[in-house]
């Protein structure tokens, strides 16, 4: 539900890079979704998709394929919403 949404700032979603055991988190328009299980599946291939591993992937996906539905395609994947820096902690 809802409630189990993460409030996710910029520092944290660097951080998040799919590198060092941690899992790949992607935004998209504000919202943060980990892209980690979608990797294999990735048409396009993982170096191209991991080029959004731990920013806002908004505008490199724009560029290479508008017309696929990254909320239908990651809903299940949503892990919260970004926040700026001193709104972090969960
Ligand atoms: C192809 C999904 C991110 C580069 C595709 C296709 C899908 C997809 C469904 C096939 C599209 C089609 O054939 O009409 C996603 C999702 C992403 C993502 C859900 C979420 C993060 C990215 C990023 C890049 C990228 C960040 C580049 C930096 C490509 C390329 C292809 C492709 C180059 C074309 C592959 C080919 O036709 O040979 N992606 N993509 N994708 N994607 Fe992505």
């Amino acid at each position: 539900g809802v409630g189990t949404f993460q409030r996710v700032t910029p520092s944290q979603l660097k951080s998040m890079t799919g590198r060092k055991g941690k899992p790949a988190w992607s935004s998209w328009q504000g919202k943060v979704y980990n892209i980690t299980p979608y990797i294999p599946f990735h048409p396009g291939g993982e170096a191209e998709i991991m080029k959004a591993a731990g920013r806002d992937g908004t505008k490199l996906f724009m560029e290479v394929h508008p017309w696929v539905n990254w909320e239908n395609m990651l809903g299940t994947c949503l892990v919260g919403v970004m926040v700026p820096e001193s709104y972090g902690g969960n």
